[in-house]
């Protein structure tokens, strides 16, 4: 019986395709508001502004290549039953080769009408579809004749996928946290619910904000860092 890994990515593991990070020095939240292109009251104060900030995310998304990191991943399902938990709104995982990528944030290169995630009617998947990385505008529509939103979560939106997430933690033998800061919730907390058993090891070149002395910080970028991760299974 195979062992299982959780994965838990973010940024960092796509700062060597030339993505860029969020809050590292020039990360993308040196640049641009997130309460302005990434939150529901900014969604509401202006569709376009969002609209256009997430083409261009799709515009590098296009130029982009999965790193050695991201294909490293994906290899470990040759002794494993990996689950890639992802706060990425890329699909670079997926280019790697990685056949069960869980997306807490959204993807980028998704959309669906407006009024599909709400109290009352849930969310529903199945209004979902793929532009891949083409442009999204005002007056863009889906069948529903309603306009078109990226399918992201923005901040001040519930993590439909948590309890997901949660659970493939939990069933985790081995926990893997790669390029991610740990300061968004309710993501930043998913490692804690690993089984008290399972090892948990964290690819970052930077000091990160851990008090769980049963870490095993490789203080590396990721596609360094993914070598001696190998090493040491
Ligand atoms: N390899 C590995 N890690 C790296 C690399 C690299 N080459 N370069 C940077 N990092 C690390 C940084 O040290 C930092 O800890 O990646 C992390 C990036 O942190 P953030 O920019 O905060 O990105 P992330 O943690 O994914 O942000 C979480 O915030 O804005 C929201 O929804 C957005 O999903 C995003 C969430």
């Amino acid at each position: 019986m195979k062992k299982r890994i959780a994965v838990l990515t973010g940024a960092g593991v796509s700062a060597e395709s030339g993505l860029g990070t969020y809050r590292d020095n020039g990360g993308l939240w040196d640049s641009y508001d997130p309460m302005e292109v990434a939150s529901i009251e900014g969604w509401y104060r202006d569709r376009n502004k969002v609209l256009q900030f997430y083409n261009m995310q799709r515009a590098h998304l296009r130029d982009a290549k999965p790193n050695e990191a991201h294909r490293a991943i994906a290899e470990l399902e040759k002794d494993y039953i990996v689950d890639v938990i992802t706060q990425n709104v890329d699909n670079l995982h997926e280019r790697a080769g990685s056949t069960h990528v869980v997306h807490l944030h959204g993807e980028a290169t998704k959309v669906r009408p407006e009024n599909t995630y709400n109290d009352e009617d849930g969310f529903s998947e199945k209004a979902v579809f793929d532009v891949g990385y083409g442009e999204v505008n005002l007056g863009d529509k889906a069948p529903n004749g309603v306009q078109l939103r990226p399918h992201i979560v923005f901040f001040g939106e519930a993590v439909p996928k948590m309890e997901q997430a949660i659970d493939l933690v939990s069933q985790a033998d081995i926990v893997l946290i790669v390029g991610t800061s740990l300061s968004v919730y309710p993501a930043a907390g998913l490692y804690r619910f690993a089984s008290p058993d399972a090892p948990i090891y964290i690819i970052d070149p930077a000091e990160v904000p851990l008090y769980d002395s049963r870490i095993v910080h490789i203080r590396k970028v990721a596609t360094e860092g993914m070598k001696d991760f190998a090493k040491m299974l």
